[in-house]
């Protein structure tokens, strides 16, 4: 008990630290781990939001903040109840500061509008908020480094459901090593919200044939919605991950 009550307290130091190097100066109370959604999250998300682009766009945590032109933090809305992460800027997002703006961009935009939604009703991010030079996949300590961002964004915005877009943002978010094939196709949860992981576009792109596979996982992200927002199922009800029949 009192190792458990040391390490907690050794967390919960290490926590507000972070929080304090990255300048966030109020503590918001949470409902499980994410804050609750009411009338005073819809009043403070947007300007928390800005707030938090604010500081994260001068960042210089990891090297990718020499090489980058400049930093892409997300689009959307603070209030979206849907957030899509993907892995990191490319050369579009780069120049533009907007993620998702190139080629595999314009097939995101597809598949959300499939299921019904505007790019403008979710939220969409990165793991990495800055470009990793000539796209190589994004390093360890560059994730350790941009994640606290990510939580942050998470933890104002508490949306229903995260769509991870393949391999990086998936395993991080749900701390696994196992492949974006086995983890596609089921809801996990994510520290109280629930996620759907599904293949990248850029990797949709260049394998045509997963097509089926991510118009299925996008149709369960649709249901796992629908039924949280009618109450059929509560938030933060997942204990193991939920395979459809
Ligand atoms: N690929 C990503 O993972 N994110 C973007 O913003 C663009 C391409």
């Amino acid at each position: 008990m009192a190792d458990e009550l040391r390490d907690l307290v050794g967390l919960t130091t290490r926590y507000l630290a972070q929080q304090g190097e990255l300048g966030e100066r109020e503590l918001y109370l949470t409902e499980g781990n994410r804050p609750r959604r009411g009338v005073e999250h819809q009043v403070g998300a947007e300007r928390r939001l800005t707030r938090l682009g604010g500081r994260v766009r001068s960042c210089t945590r990891c090297g990718l903040s020499r090489t980058r032109t400049q930093v892409v933090f997300g689009a959307g809305s603070a209030e979206a109840k849907l957030v899509f992460v993907g892995e990191a800027p490319g050369r579009d997002e780069d120049l533009a500061g907007a993620p998702f703006v190139g080629a595999a961009g314009r097939l995101l935009t597809k598949i959300i509008e499939s299921i019904g939604f505007r790019r403008d009703m979710v939220y969409i991010t990165n793991i990495l908020k800055c470009r990793p030079p000539e796209n190589r996949n994004p390093l360890p300590e560059e994730i350790a480094c941009c994640c606290p961002h990510l939580d942050m964004q998470l933890d104002i915005i508490s949306p229903l459901v995260i769509c991870t877009l393949g391999t990086f943002a998936s395993q991080t978010l749900l701390g696994t090593t196992l492949p974006i094939s086995s983890l596609r196709g089921r809801v996990w949860d994510c520290r109280g919200t629930m996620l759907v992981p599904t293949y990248h576009p850029a990797a949709l792109l260049r394998n045509p044939g997963w097509k089926r596979r991510v118009w299925e996982d996008v149709q369960l992200l649709r249901r796992v919605y629908d039924d949280l927002v009618a109450g059929r199922i509560p938030r933060g009800a997942l204990k193991a991950p939920l395979t459809p029949e």
